[in-house]
């Protein structure tokens, strides 16, 4: 393993103003989403969509990588380039999902364990070949009458150690996602009681597994109210809340956090780590930076519609979505931001835009 190649990566993934794109949906999410606007559910149709996201012009202004799902990571463009060897020639690190999913833990109802330890090594070792420079893998933690147990957050903690383990041993920087999901109407003080509770639990299986945590990422939840909670506390509120929870369980050798948006608006999540930057950046032992998948990626899905005419417009829409979220993670992000639909200055240079619209 070398150490400091991991940690250069590492760092490069929460550099200043950057972040991580999240387009690495299993073949069934990504199917969901294309049926709510009749794209077809097909292999090239994901290609397609894959494409135009990574041929943003300008994309690399925000985005330090891009996490692939398995599918696409064998996939090539329409020049024939890999998507992996398309994103490196663009400076953006390729990044790839190597967890199975969550699936039904037995004995545990109602509670999720994710698959994928079986076979790992090898698959991580075919994936660095392919040019993979990071690694995800997410477990799921339910809030409910009597959940999280003990149980399924030990078992998606050592999963998540054990896969940690094997990315840094061929030199993939993991990143480390236990998501405690938004669904019910759980207060902001469970979520933060029960987000404590997983990362610290987290922490002592990396830790017991020899995790270096200078060589990996964070990706966690903000701490939030249930979405069906009656009281919504504001921004600024959940930047606190949020920024306590890690303070006490986020060893400071880790590089940086990168949240994933978990079904909140592009605006709101923008806003929330926008308050977390401008109130706490100085002070923070780490970066706090986004690794976005539906906040960066959802107006642009519906704009395309799987029609070849409207990809600039959702290009357009993507470029934007993750200038938003880069001035998030620079603590500058606002609705002047927001309303600001600059085109990029690589899109406009390719001189397509003016021309088709
Ligand atoms: P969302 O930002 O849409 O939650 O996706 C991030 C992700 O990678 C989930 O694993």
């Amino acid at each position: 393993m070398n150490t400091q190649t991991l940690e250069e990566t590492a760092r490069m993934m929460v550099a200043d103003g950057k972040g991580l794109l999240a387009i690495d949906e299993s073949t069934t999410t990504c199917n969901k989403r294309f049926a709510k606007f009749d794209i077809p559910q097909t292999a090239e149709a994901h290609r397609q969509y894959r494409q135009l996201i990574v041929d943003t012009p300008g994309l690399n202004e925000s985005i330090s990588g891009a996490i692939l799902f398995d599918e696409t990571i064998r996939q090539k463009k329409d020049c024939e380039t890999p998507f992996a060897a398309g994103l490196a020639a663009i400076g953006i690190l390729p990044g790839i999902k190597v967890d199975l999913g969550a699936k039904p833990m037995a004995c545990f109802p109602g509670e999720k364990v994710t698959d994928g330890l079986d076979g790992l090594r090898p698959r991580l070792a075919e994936y660095v070949q392919m040019g993979a420079r990071f690694a995800k893998w997410r477990a799921v933690i339910a809030i409910g009458s009597r959940m999280p147990s003990m149980g399924c957050i030990k078992a998606n903690a050592h999963a998540l150690a054990r896969y940690a383990a094997l990315c840094q041993e061929v030199g993939l920087v993991p990143v480390v996602e236990p998501e405690v999901l938004m669904e019910g109407s759980h207060t902001l003080e469970v979520c933060s009681e029960v987000t404590e509770r997983v990362l610290r639990a987290v922490f002592r299986e990396l830790y017991s597994q020899r995790v270096k945590l200078e060589g990996m990422i964070l990706k966690p939840n903000m701490v939030l109210p249930g979405l069906s909670c009656a009281h919504q506390e504001s921004v600024e509120e959940i930047a606190d809340a949020t920024v306590a929870c890690l303070l006490r369980s986020v060893p400071a050798a880790v590089p940086g956090i990168a949240f994933l948006s978990g079904g909140q608006t592009g605006e709101l999540a923008c806003a929330r780590l926008s308050a977390i930057n401008i109130r706490y950046k100085s002070r923070l032992p780490w970066q706090v930076s986004f690794s976005f998948g539906r906040a960066i990626q959802e107006p642009a899905l519906s704009i395309w519609n799987g029609k070849p005419r409207n990809v600039l417009d959702a290009q357009e829409s993507l470029y934007h979505r993750a200038k938003c979220a880069r001035a998030a993670h620079l603590g500058s992000y606002s609705l002047t931001v927001e309303a600001n639909h600059e085109q990029s200055d690589a899109l406009h240079a390719t001189g397509i835009y003016a021309s088709a619209k």
